[in-house]
Parts: C-alpha cells; structure tokens; sequence
C-alpha cells in the first residue's frame, strides 16, 4: 500500500505519496515554484537552482533546490520567502544574462521579478539544464547526447558531433530545450538588451490578482500546474 507524508509548503497543508519531490509536490497543489532543468520522472540533477525553497527542520533553516529533495512527514516548507525571492531573482537574473534569447527563461526571469539584468549577457545557446541529456538516456535509452568537458568548457555534444545510427530520432532532446521554445517578440538583441516587454505587462496586470497565472508560458513545456 502507497504511504503518505504531510507537509506544509508556504502554510498549505499537503499530503503526498512518499518518495515525491518538494518540488512536484508544490506544482500538484498549484504552487508555482519557479523551475527550468526539472522534469517530471527524469532524475532530478539540481542544475539551475531557480526551484531553490526554505526548509524548517529542528529549529533550523538551509535552503536547497525542491527538485532533488523528498518530501518527509511535518516538513515545512517556504518556497517564496524573503530570502527566497532575493536568492531565486539573482539566480533567474543570471540565467537571462547567459541566454538572453530564450523565450522559456526571460519568461522565468520576469516571474522571479528581474526588471533589468546587471551582468553582462553572454549570449550561450544552452544552459547546461541537461533536459536533452536525461531525456535521451532515460526515456529512449539511447545515450545519443552527453555532457562533455568541465567548467565554461563544458556543452552537450552528439558523439564526435554526428547523430549516432541509435539516435531513435524522436526529438525529445529539442521538445524539451528551453532554448527551442519559440522566442517572444521582442528578444533581446546584442547591444538592445531588455526584457520583453510583453511578459512584463502580464505580470503587472497579475500584481492585482496574486493568485493568478501570469501565463508565463512555463506551463507548455515545465509541467507548472497552475494553469
Ligand atoms: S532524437 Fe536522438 S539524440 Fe534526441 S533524444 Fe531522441 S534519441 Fe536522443
Ligand atoms: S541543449 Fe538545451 S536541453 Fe540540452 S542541456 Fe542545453 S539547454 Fe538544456
Ligand atoms: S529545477 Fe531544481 S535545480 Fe533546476
């Protein structure tokens, strides 16, 4: 029989089957946790940081990534805390500085409140999430893409750059990208660097609706719930 643990994310009390992530835990009950390399049912990696939360524990605090850490009984959670929300902006402010032309991620960066980006934009075509790599391993068993190199050096590359005869071509390694996500209108532009102001004015027009799904678009392909 499947047994259930208790906890409580940003006061809602949640009861969940053992062995869920703090992260799919909060997305089931409409809380949006801001999130880029997690996806549901591919081994979590902790690569981003974006989904970053609170947790109570014996009269202490430590704050960790929601997506590697499981649920257990009386937990307390807060995912939008002060401290959270400063953190979670300069991670997402970062983000937007390293691929300031993906639509999935200045869509995230507008969510966590970045107005404007004070590092210099970097202009990367991926950002290391590894969805394509776990993607291609886990759900295709194919191993078809990898990890290569350390530090700045490292990128996502096919064996000796040629898509291998056991590549099943089923494109999961681009559906789940967030940098194939098709850009807004105004993507940023070297030399032009501002966010789009389209998401800005979603999310302006929700300050009066807390409640409401900004339509950040992190829906279609991030699994959010809120919708
Ligand atoms: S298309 Fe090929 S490389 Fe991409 S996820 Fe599928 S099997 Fe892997
Ligand atoms: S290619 Fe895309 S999905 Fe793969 S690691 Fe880079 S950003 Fe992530
Ligand atoms: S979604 Fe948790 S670290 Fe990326």
């Amino acid at each position: 029989m499947e047994q259930y643990v208790s906890l409580t994310i940003d006061g809602a009390k949640i009861r969940v089957p053992k062995g869920t992530a703090v992260l799919d835990a909060a997305l089931d009950y409409g809380i949006c946790i801001p999130h880029l390399c997690h996806v549901r049912g591919l081994t979590p990696i902790g690569a981003c940081r974006l989904c970053i939360v609170e947790v109570f524990k014996n009269g202490q605090s430590k704050v960790t990534a929601s997506c590697t850490l499981e649920v257990e009984e009386g937990m307390r959670i807060l995912a939008h805390s002060e401290k959270i929300l400063k953190a979670r902006k300069n991670i997402a402010e970062m983000l937007v500085a390293e691929a300031p032309n993906s639509r999935a991620i200045q869509d995230i960066a507008v969510r966590c409140g970045v107005k404007s980006v004070r590092y210099p934009f970097r202009h990367e075509n991926c950002v290391l999430c590894g969805r394509c790599v776990r993607a291609c391993d886990e759900i295709w068993q194919s191993k078809s893409l990898g990890f290569v190199g350390r530090g700045l050096a490292r990128t996502v590359r096919l064996p000796f750059d040629v898509r291998p005869d056991y590549c099943k071509k089923c494109n999961y390694c681009i559906d789940l990208c967030p940098m194939t996500i098709t850009p807004c209108p105004g993507p940023m532009k070297k030399g032009n660097e501002a966010l789009c102001g389209l998401c800005e004015s979603q999310l302006s027009m929700s300050e009066n609706f807390p409640d409401s799904c900004v339509d950040c678009r992190l829906g279609e392909g991030f699994g959010c719930a809120r919708k």
